[in-house]
């Protein structure tokens, strides 16, 4: 009976300083984590080869503490983001929008954005045509 007792008190120990530490490391993460939303190329917009375009992301709500905040721009082509060549990179995350030059890719293909800052947010499925 004593162990019993031993093991509940362990248990709800247990318990008690797991649901008080949940809390702290998921506030940790909502202040950390800034995913910004892309607004713009949105569904339906066409960009045309060589053009220059702005790119809109909202900052309406970042964290107060933003663990990188520079912020990188890559090019998704039919779900392949190509890294290799991203169209704007080391700017402000909290800039909201950067002017890019669309690279000369293939008509076509689906095309979106993905504005990386703590991590990537993808946007709509736009259309780039030479
Ligand atoms: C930006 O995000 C806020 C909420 O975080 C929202 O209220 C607002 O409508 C968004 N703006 C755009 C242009 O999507
Ligand atoms: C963005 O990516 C997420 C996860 O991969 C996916 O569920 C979502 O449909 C994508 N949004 C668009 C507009 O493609």
């Amino acid at each position: 009976m004593k162990f019993f007792l031993t093991t509940i008190i362990f248990t709800l120990c247990a318990l008690l300083s797991f649901s008080t530490a949940a809390p702290i490391s998921a506030e940790l993460l909502k202040r950390d984590v800034f995913v910004p939303p892309v607004i713009s190329p949105g569904k339906g917009t066409v960009w045309k080869v060589g053009t220059e375009q702005t790119v809109k992301w909202n900052v309406t709500n970042p964290p107060k503490q933003i663990t990188n905040n520079k912020g990188e721009i890559i090019l998704s082509n039919n779900g392949v983001l190509d890294f290799a060549n991203p169209l704007a990179e080391g700017f402000n995350i909290l800039l909201g929008e950067i002017k890019v030059t669309v690279p000369n890719v293939a008509s076509g293909h689906k095309y979106q954005i993905i504005v990386f800052g703590d991590s990537g947010n993808n946007g709509s499925y736009f259309t780039i045509t030479q």
